[in-house]
Formats: structure tokens, C-alpha cells, sequence
């Protein structure tokens, strides 16, 4: 085993600490998923078409997010815009399955859990697994809660039994600290981003999105809720790592038909469906 392969090892063991974790998946059950695997390389996988094929260490992920122009995603622990037609796509996004027997995945940090009202979480339908790196942390944790202490071993417990048979995408939802690591790391197969338009004062900013590895798969027509003017868009990776292209563009200036020749990536079956359907309503804004 390679010593990167040991410290994954260890991070798993030491990271994942679900409640009755041990009734759902034992150290040697990871152990064996991850020999398996470490054999295999690391090329991550989509989180769909699991069945026959030989086990990722990581599982791949599709980020969802709100942001201003300036990326900004929330003020004091909370969501500085209310708009139902958001949450209402956010959750159709998260919680529609193609497979009836398997559940999707949110992954969140501590504080993010936290700003969910106590009435609303876990969010029903779907396996919440909440970051944190404390051991005493108080959330509460059950059925659909699981735990984790790093981003890689939350990821790698999802690609593990019985996770990978269980579940069938990852959202990562959020907050500030968590799409830092995330948004434009190479396990992000796609952005789905909710454009705000009206400003907002933010105090929790993310990254822009880096249109060298990404492109637009679709943006809807502008909206307008509650005064707030706003429109969704997703944006999916067509490369696999950064090129010479300046990273960290803005993203919101070069939406635009993207050109098929230029991407590496050619299979986008990991979208969700409703998202797969949208391309012919890219808008050039
Ligand atoms: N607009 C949107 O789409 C959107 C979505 C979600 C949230 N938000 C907003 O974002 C804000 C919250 O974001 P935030 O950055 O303050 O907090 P956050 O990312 O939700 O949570 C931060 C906490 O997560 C844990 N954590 C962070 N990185 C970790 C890692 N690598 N491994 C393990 N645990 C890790 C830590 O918990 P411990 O301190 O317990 O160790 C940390 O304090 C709120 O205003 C919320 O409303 C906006």
C-alpha cells in the first residue's frame, strides 16, 4: 500500500464516526473496500453505475449553491434572500432518484446543519452526512445522519459499502467552509448554481467557478421572487484538471453555447435527469 493510500486509510478510521456506524459498516469492511481499490488506482468514479464495476476510493460530487455576483452565500449564519422557488428546485434536485431503491446524499458542514431549522433535519429523503472536526459535537444522529471528520473521508465512506449501493448522487450544499474545498476540486462533476442578481450583503463567500474545467450545460431565463432577481444554471466539468486557461475566471461573464470540442469530458449521464433534459434551454444572457 502507498503511504498517500495509509494516511486515507487512517483518515477514514479516524474520521468517520457515525452513530451505530458500526451496526452499518465495519473497520475491516473498509479495509477490504479499500485494498480493493487502492489496487485500482485513484480515478474517481460517478456515484451512479456502481453495480458491476470495480469500486472508487472517492465518491465524485455535484455541488449546490446560491451565490451573488460576488459569490456571496450567506450573512449570519443564514440565507440572506428567502426564495421559495429555490428551495423548492433544490430540494427536486437533491431528493429525485432514478433508482426507487436508493436514496441521494447531502453533505454539509457543521454549521450549515446547524442553520437548518431542528424542525426540517434531517432533511427528509436523503442521507445527511454532516462535516465536523469535533468529537464531542452534539448533532444528533440516526438513521439518516452520519458523521464525518474530513471531506476525503466522507467521500470515501460513500464509495464503500454500503453506501455505494445505497446511494445514488452527492450533493455537497454547503456552507462557506465546505465549497472551499470543494467547488472546483477534481471530485466536482458539476455546479448547480442559482445566479442572485439583486445585491445582498454576504458575510460567507466562495470561490468563482473555474471556467477552465467548466462550462455551461444550461441557464434558465431570469426570475423574479420576493423582489430578488435570479436564474439557475448548471455548470458541468469538461475537463478532468486545470489547463493553461486562467483559472478562476468569473463565471458569470462567460456564460455562453459551450463548444463540444473542447471537452474532455463527453458523457454527462451523471446529471440529473432534470438537469440532462435543460441543455436545449441554454440562454446566452
Ligand atoms: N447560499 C447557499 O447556497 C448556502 C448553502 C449552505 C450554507 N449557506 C450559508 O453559509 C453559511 C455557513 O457557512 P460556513 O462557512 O460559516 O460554515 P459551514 O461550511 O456550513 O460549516 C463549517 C463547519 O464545518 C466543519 N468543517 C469545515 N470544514 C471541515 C472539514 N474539512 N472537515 C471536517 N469538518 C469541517 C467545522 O465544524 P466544527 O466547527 O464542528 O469542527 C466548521 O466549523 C451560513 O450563512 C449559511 O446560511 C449558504
Amino acid at each position: 500500500m502507498r503511504p498517500q493510500n495509509n494516511i486515507l486509510l487512517s483518515k477514514v478510521l479516524l474520521g468517520c464516526y457515525a452513530n451505530g456506524f458500526s451496526n452499518l459498516i465495519s473497520g475491516s469492511q473498509i479495509l477490504r473496500g479499500f485494498n480493493e481499490t487502492a489496487k485500482l488506482g485513484f480515478s474517481a468514479m460517478s456515484g451512479d453505475n456502481l453495480g458491476s464495476q470495480p469500486r472508487s476510493p472517492l465518491r465524485n460530487y455535484q455541488v449546490v449553491v446560491a451565490a451573488t455576483r460576488e459569490m456571496g452565500i450567506g450573512k449570519d449564519g443564514k440565507l440572506p434572500w428567502r426564495l421559495p422557488s429555490d428551495l423548492k428546485f433544490f430540494k427536486e434536485l437533491t431528493v429525485t432518484t432514478s433508482d426507487p431503491h436508493k436514496k441521494n446524499v447531502v453533505v454539509m458542514g457543521r454549521k450549515t446543519w446547524e442553520s437548518i431549522p431542528l424542525e426540517n433535519r434531517p432533511l427528509p429523503g436523503r442521507l445527511n452526512v454532516v462535516l465536523t472536526c469535533s468529537r464531542s459535537s452534539d448533532i444528533t444522529t440516526g438513521e439518516n445522519v452520519v458523521i464525518c471528520g474530513s471531506i476525503p473521508s466522507a467521500l470515501e465512506l460513500l464509495a464503500d459499502v454500503p453506501y455505494c449501493f445505497s446511494t445514488e448522487k452527492v450533493f455537497v450544499i454547503g456552507g462557506g467552509q465546505i465549497f472551499r474545498e470543494t467547488l472546483n476540486a477534481p471530485g466536482c462533476e458539476a455546479i448547480h448554481i442559482t445566479e442572485i442578481e439583486t445585491r445582498f450583503e454576504c458575510d460567507t463567500f466562495i470561490p468563482f467557478i473555474d471556467l477552465s474545467c467548466f462550462q455551461p450545460w444550461y441557464t434558465s431565463k431570469l426570475l423574479v421572487e420576493n423582489d430578488v432577481r435570479f436564474s439557475f444554471a448548471t455548470y458541468v466539468r469538461v475537463r478532468s484538471g486545470v489547463t493553461a486557461c486562467p483559472s478562476n475566471t468569473k463565471a458569470k461573464s462567460t456564460t455562453g453555447s459551450p463548444n463540444c470540442n473542447n471537452f474532455e469530458v463527453k458523457d454527462f449521464t451523471f446529471l440529473p435527469r432534470m438537469i440532462l433534459e435543460r441543455h436545449d434551454e441554454l440562454i446566452t444572457k
